[in-house]
């Protein structure tokens, strides 16, 4: 689904990513893990070309998508979530879900998952869509809030719901765990695992390790920009340098 190759990204003499190599395969749930400062934000920046790498290849389906710019690497069928959250504040939760679903290319697959049937026209099928998407996240209860007027948690899962609500093919989430309550965190969870069942893939950031092992087929472990593990959660969870590196602060 997506492959970088040999990606590298320097700010300044700072190297935040150095020749990191791994793919992400379809239909899984990919976690990508390390210490603060490791590079897995900026990961997600040259990947879905909010910055531009130094060096190295970026692939999504066999198109390489290296330096495009984000709103075309967007279309193809890449969303993210930010560290912080996104939305239109002054828009309640359900138009800010209908204002995601303009903006989709193919809607198809996602109306399959949704089990959307046919509407009349576009707009009343993008109510449609948000209704079910309020449903699958757990938030009908807000429909008619304005985003600002979550409560945080809720605001991070929204964050979720919206860009699942473009109809991404690959989803990356950057910490959609911090900030969240431990049912929150236990509810969004089975939400993304949903997702990844119906066919989607995800990457996924999170300091969460209890999550991470639970919820993840593969996990590739950046360390100061280095790939220092990548395998399955057991194969990560027994690996020497990534204990060292990092589980055993956690540990410690
Ligand atoms: N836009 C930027 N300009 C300069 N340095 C940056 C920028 N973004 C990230 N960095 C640096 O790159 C390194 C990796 O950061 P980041 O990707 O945010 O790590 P993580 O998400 O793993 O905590 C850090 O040393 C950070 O200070
Ligand atoms: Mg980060």
């Amino acid at each position: 689904m997506l492959r970088v190759h040999e990606l590298t990204k320097r700010f300044g003499q700072a190297v935040a990513l150095n020749s990191v190599s791994f793919g992400i395969e379809p239909g899984t749930i990919h976690g990508l893990i390390g210490p603060n400062g490791s590079g897995k934000t900026t990961f997600f920046n040259v990947t879905t070309g909010f910055l531009a790498p130094t060096a190295g290849r970026v692939m999504f389906k066999d198109m390489d998508i290296t330096g495009m710019p984000s709103h075309k690497i967007a279309r193809l069928g890449i969303a993210r979530t930010f560290q912080n959250t996104s939305n239109y504040a002054n828009l309640s939760v359900r138009e800010n879900l209908v204002t995601a679903a303009r903006n989709r290319i193919e809607t198809s697959w996602l109306a399959n998952i949704l089990g959307l049937r046919s509407a009349r026209t576009e707009e009343e099928m993008h109510r449609k869509s948000a209704d079910a998407i309020l449903e699958r996240f757990g938030m009908r209860e807000f429909a008619s809030s304005l985003a600002c007027d979550l409560p945080g948690g809720t605001q991070k899962i929204l964050g979720v719901a919206i860009a699942f609500s473009t109809a991404p093919r690959l989803l990356m989430l950057d910490e959609p765990l911090a900030g969240l309550n431990s049912g929150e965190k236990v509810r969004l969870m089975e939400i993304i695992r949903g997702l990844r069942d119906d066919g989607m893939t995800l990457l996924l950031i999170e300091h969460d390790m209890k999550a991470i092992m639970q919820a993840c087929d593969r996990i590739t472990v950046l360390c100061y920009g280095d790939l220092l593990a990548e395998g399955t959660p057991a194969e990560v969870s027994r690996n020497p340098a990534t204990i060292q590196a990092y589980l055993g602060e956690e540990a410690a």
